[in-house]
C-alpha cells in the first residue's frame, strides 16, 4: 500500500472515506452556517422577550434554557450537530481499524526513521480526564493507537473544510506573543495533540528547538510521524501540563491552544503554576481558548451549553467560569491581556517579570 498519510493534506483511507467526510463537512457547515443563524436570532429574541441584555450570564441563560429547549429547531439543530459528529468519528475509526497492523506499521516506521524526537515512557499512565470521548470520539485522545489519524480527519470536518492546510494552526501561532527581548530560542507547545500548532510554530520559528507536550500518545505517535514527513524538526512528550518534566527557565515562551477548556478545574492552577515556571524572565505565555467571559450573547451561551452537554465537554463550563487572568497573576504573571479574537476563542497573554 502505498503511504498516503504524509505531510499536510494526507487522505483518509478509502476514496469512500475521503467523499463521507466531505458529506460530513457539508453537513456541518449547513448546521453551522445556514441553521444556527436562524435559531439565534429565536434564542436571542427569547432572551429579549424576558428583559435581558444583548450579552448574558450562565445563570441567566439557565432560566431561559426550558424555553430554548422547547424550539423544534434548536432540538433539531443539536441533533444533527450530535450525529454527524458521531457518524464521522465512527468511520474514520472502522475504517482505520480494518488495516490497524499497516497504519500502527507506519507510526512504528517513523519512529524508527526519526528517532530521538518523541519521547515517552511506556508506563506512564494518562489521567482518567483524559480517556473520556471527548467530543464524542470514542476512547478519546487515548483509548486508541489510532487516535491519532481519526482525530486528523474528523477535526478536518469539524474544522468545516477551513484548516485542511493547518491555515486555523497558523493563524494560532502567528499570534503567540513573543518576548520584549526578541528572543526566541525554545518554545513549548502544551496540549500538543497531533503537533499542527508545534510544526506552526517552528516554521515560524526555524532556529527554535520547539517542543510538544501532550498527556496522549496516541496523538504524540501521529504528531510525530506527520512532522517527520513535512520534515520538520520538533520534539514531542509525553507527559502532564500540569506536572512538566523541564527544568525552570527553560523556555522563552509556552503556548497552549484549547488546552484548558478540556482538562479538569483542579488543573488550572497547577498548569499556570508550571508554564510560570518553565519560562526564563521576561517569557510569554499565551492561551488561546473558549470563551472565559461573565457575559456573551444568548445563541453563543446556547452553543456551550450544548457542547458541555452533548458533545462531551465536561470540563468547559469551568473554564468558561474561571477567573483566568486571575489566576495568571496570582502565579506571578504580569501584563495579563486578554480579548476576544477573530474566531469564537479568546487569546490571553501573560508575561513572567524580569
Ligand atoms: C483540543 S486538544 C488540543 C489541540 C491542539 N493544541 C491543536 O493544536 O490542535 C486538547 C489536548 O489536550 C491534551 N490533554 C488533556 N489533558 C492534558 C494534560 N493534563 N496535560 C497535557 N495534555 C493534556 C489532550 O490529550 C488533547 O490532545
Amino acid at each position: 500500500m502505498e503511504q498516503r498519510n504524509a505531510g499536510k493534506h494526507p487522505e483518509p483511507p478509502r476514496r469512500e472515506d475521503a467523499s463521507h467526510m466531505e458529506y460530513m463537512t457539508e453537513v456541518r457547515n449547513f448546521a453551522i452556517r445556514s441553521w444556527f443563524p436562524r435559531i439565534a436570532g429565536d434564542v436571542s429574541s427569547i432572551a429579549a422577550a424576558a428583559g435581558l441584555p444583548p450579552a448574558i450570564t450562565r445563570d441567566e441563560f439557565a432560566q431561559l434554557a426550558p424555553q430554548v429547549d422547547q424550539i423544534p429547531a434548536v432540538q433539531g439543530w443539536k441533533r444533527l450537530m450530535r450525529s454527524q459528529q458521531q457518524l464521522a468519528w465512527q468511520k474514520l475509526q472502522d475504517s482505520y481499524a480494518a488495516d490497524r497492523e499497516y497504519w500502527e506499521g507506519q507510526l512504528t516506521e517513523a519512529e524508527e526513521r526519526n528517532r530521538g524526537r518523541l519521547h515517552y515512557d511506556p508506563d506512564f499512565v494518562a489521567p482518567e480526564s483524559a480517556c473520556q470521548d471527548i467530543h464524542l470520539q470514542p476512547g478519546g485522545y487515548c483509548g486508541d493507537n489510532l487516535a491519532g489519524y481519526v482525530f486528523y480527519h474528523g477535526t478536518r470536518v469539524f474544522y468545516q473544510g477551513d484548516n485542511d492546510f493547518d491555515e486555523i494552526h497558523d493563524s494560532c501561532a502567528d499570534v503567540m506573543k513573543l518576548p520584549a527581548d526578541g528572543q526566541v530560542r525554545r518554545v513549548l507547545d502544551l496540549g500538543c495533540s497531533i503537533g499542527q500548532c508545534t510544526t506552526a510554530l517552528k516554521e515560524r520559528h526555524p532556529d527554535a528547538e520547539v517542543r510538544g507536550l501532550d498527556v496522549a500518545l496516541p496523538m504524540l505517535r501521529y504528531a510525530h510521524m506527520r512532522a517527520t514527513d513535512m520534515n520538520v524538526d520538533v520534539h514531542f512528550h509525553q507527559g502532564l501540563a500540569e506536572d512538566l518534566e523541564f527544568s525552570d527557565g527553560t523556555f522563552d515562551t509556552v503556548f497552549a491552544y484549547i488546552l484548558f477548556h478540556e482538562v479538569p478545574k483542579h488543573t488550572f492552577e497547577p498548569i499556570v503554576r508550571e508554564a510560570f515556571r518553565v519560562l526564563r524572565p521576561g517569557g510569554t505565555f499565551t492561551v488561546i481558548d473558549a470563551p472565559n467571559a461573565d457575559r456573551l450573547p444568548p445563541p453563543n451561551r446556547m452553543w456551550a451549553a450544548y457542547d458541555a452537554q452533548y458533545n462531551c465537554e465536561p470540563f468547559s463550563p469551568a473554564f468558561g467560569a474561571a477567573d483566568f487572568t486571575g489566576l495568571l497573576a496570582k502565579a506571578g504573571f504580569e501584563d495579563v491581556e486578554k480579548g476576544s479574537s477573530d474566531s469564537f476563542l479568546y487569546n490571553t497573554f501573560a508575561v513572567k517579570p524580569l
